[in-house]
């Protein structure tokens, strides 16, 4: 399991604050089973303690109701909270390709660019009990314990971008050096031997501009390591480059060989996802967005809000769970409860625990007692 780190990471500047009132948590609960897997997740919190709640909508819920996927009252109030747990946003109904049309994953980004939460982890550590889950053979996965770093702010995804009046589109990706460092900054304190950063830097501009900084942002971290004072355990930290088409190759072929991925924005986001399936399920992996050292930080599933499975009581909630962890460890400085749900989710998965998604018969409801049993 990933060492502390909270402390040494973006966002945790509120923890202090935190510990002697009560945490104020803005929950958003969004679309599809995000509603239900938010629930699941806010009633394991609740065995922890006292949290002051908050719930707003964004998404399509948030269309539906102001016409826009966030609005600055919602926005505001993540502003001024400890830390922010959202479901799911996105589903059919609010499918277009209109360029005008509002957007459910306007929310998502607009929270993520608004509250500045430009590093994006991504824990994968298969579940023991779940290897035989994963397509790939046991042999193979055991032993995965890595995490993706994600920059989460720059790059295409906030580009500038549009239509030509000739009928064509475009989508421009930038990133400027102090961009991409402060990501690599947070890959290099992740990591425990080595970050492989993923670039194209064979065909984009971009992609050399990451190579060239985060090679340079390593060699300044090494020698600061040898100075005098220093703490030579930095010096540990290995540095390699992967072009993104071999990354996603290699995460196939050897993911235990991995320790921290270093990604641009998209690349993260399509990686994960492969990562996320070497657990067995997509349904089972969490994330934390960080940003500055006073910004609250934003903790949400890496999954969907899977609209085909939505108000059945079938979403498997241990990835938002899992977040509430990431929360605890990584927002609110309470790093022994954060590891004492993710022990209570192996154990119950020990235990049989199986939703749908990996096979089984457990509801949303189900599970998330198991897990509270454990706990
Ligand atoms: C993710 C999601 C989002 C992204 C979507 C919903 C905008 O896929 O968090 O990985 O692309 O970042
Ligand atoms: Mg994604």
């Amino acid at each position: 399991m990933r060492p502390a780190g909270g402390a040494d990471l973006p966002s945790p500047g509120r923890r202090y604050g935190a510990a002697l009132t009560t945490p104020r948590i803005v929950a958003l609960p969004g679309d599809g089973i995000g509603p239900e897997v938010t629930a699941a997740a806010l009633e394991v919190l609740a065995r922890l303690g006292e949290f002051e709640v908050e719930a707003h909508a964004i998404g399509g819920a948030s269309i539906d109701e102001h016409g826009t996927a966030l609005t600055d009252e919602t926005l505001d109030a993540c502003r001024t909270a400890d830390a922010v747990l959202l479901g799911a946003v996105g589903g059919p109904k609010w499918e277009s390709t209109d360029p005008e049309a509002p957007r459910p994953e306007q929310g998502l980004l607009g929270l993520r660019k608004g509250l500045e939460l430009f590093a994006n982890l991504r824990p994968v550590r298969p579940s023991p009990a779940l290897l035989g889950a994963s397509p790939l053979r046991r042999e193979r996965i055991e032993g995965t314990d890595l995490m993706v770093v994600r920059e989460l702010t720059g790059g295409i995804y906030f580009g500038e971008r549009g239509r030509t009046a000739g009928g064509s589109a475009f989508d421009t990706c930038a990133y400027s050096v102090p961009e991409i460092e402060r990501i690599a900054e947070v890959a290099f304190r992740s990591a425990r031997r080595r970050v492989t950063s993923v670039d194209k830097a064979n065909v984009l501009e971009t992609s050399r501009l990451w190579r060239e900084t985060v090679e340079r942002f390593a060699g300044d971290r090494r020698r600061a390591a040898r100075g005098e004072g220093a703490d030579p355990r930095e010096d540990d930290v290995e540095l390699e480059h992967m072009l993104v088409d071999n990354a996603a190759m290699q995460l196939i072929s050897r993911p235990r060989d991995f320790d921290v991925l270093l990604t641009e924005n998209m690349f993260g986001d399509i990686l994960s996802d492969e990562a996320a399936m070497l657990t067995g399920s997509i349904g089972m992996l969490p994330s934390a967005s960080l940003g500055a050292p006073e910004a609250p930080g934003l903790f949400e599933p890496v999954h969907g809000s899977a609209p085909d499975i939505a108000g059945t009581g079938a979403a498997n909630p241990l990835a938002t769970i899992g977040s509430v962890a990431m929360m605890l460890r990584y927002g609110l400085g309470r790093e022994s409860e954060g590891a004492g749900i993710e022990s209570a989710v192996d154990r119950a998965l020990e235990a049989g625990l199986r939703t749908a998604d990996l096979g089984g018969a457990a509801t949303t409801e189900s599970a998330t007692n198991a897990v509270l049993a454990n706990l």
